[in-house]
């Protein structure tokens, strides 16, 4: 069983699926807590209805992104959080929080990465014209979406007449895509191989 944390700043579908993922019984694990930097996510609902703790750590309330990651930090320790999930979390995570929690923490991105990182992942895959997308769980390290690759699932996306539709038809791929690794990451583990990710399933 392990605890888990999820940040988020929006409206959390991705966060649903992993607590859908606890209920239907593929993850075994329980959700800690949920932080967010956005005192209107539509994630806090999700956690209120769903009986989870949730805290609102607000950038504004700190002198730099450091004190505010290491308040994250402190709650993350609090709560005794074996996995941190961004989930749809709009920041960089300095050394403050990367550091303790490294690799530990995943993020999920809209786009096949190395290809399209940053905030508008769906968008620019659109732009660019390319004709097949998806979505990628990763480690997070300090730099924006570069660190080693969990999953990736595909998704055509040359019918979609505008970046709004790539967003839409990406994201039930995300929340699967989500949903496995969070439940592999309650089963066994994740191995760096330098750039390489192996996953090894824990005998019962
Ligand atoms: C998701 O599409 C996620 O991949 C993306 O934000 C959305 C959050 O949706 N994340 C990023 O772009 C991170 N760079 P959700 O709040 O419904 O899960």
């Amino acid at each position: 069983m392990i605890r888990i944390g999820v940040l988020a700043s929006g409206r959390g579908s991705n966060f649903q699926s992993i607590i859908d993922g606890i209920k239907e019984g593929d993850i075994d694990g329980e959700i800690v807590v949920l932080i967010t930097d956005k005192e209107n996510a539509g994630a806090i609902e999700r956690a209120e209805k769903n009986g989870i703790a949730s805290e609102v750590v607000l950038r504004k309330n700190f002198e730099s992104r450091e004190h505010m990651d290491k308040e994250i930090r402190r709650i993350l320790d609090e709560k005794k959080v074996d996995l941190v999930v961004l989930a749809g979390y709009m920041r960089i995570i300095s050394p403050e929080l990367l550091g303790p929690y490294e690799n530990r923490i995943i993020n999920i991105h809209p786009a096949l990465l190395p290809s399209f990182p940053g905030t508008n992942g769906a968008k620019d895959a659109f732009e660019h014209g390319v004709k097949v997308s998806g979505c990628t769980v990763h480690f997070v390290d300090g730099g924006m979406d570069t660190g080693p690759i969990i999953e990736q699932t595909c998704v055509r996306i040359d019918d979609c007449k505008t970046p709004e539709e790539v967003a839409a038809k990406i994201l039930p791929f995300e929340h699967a895509t989500m949903r496995k690794v969070v439940a592999n990451f309650s089963k066994g583990k994740y191995l760096i191989e330098g750039r390489r990710v192996r996953y090894e399933r824990q005998k019962d």
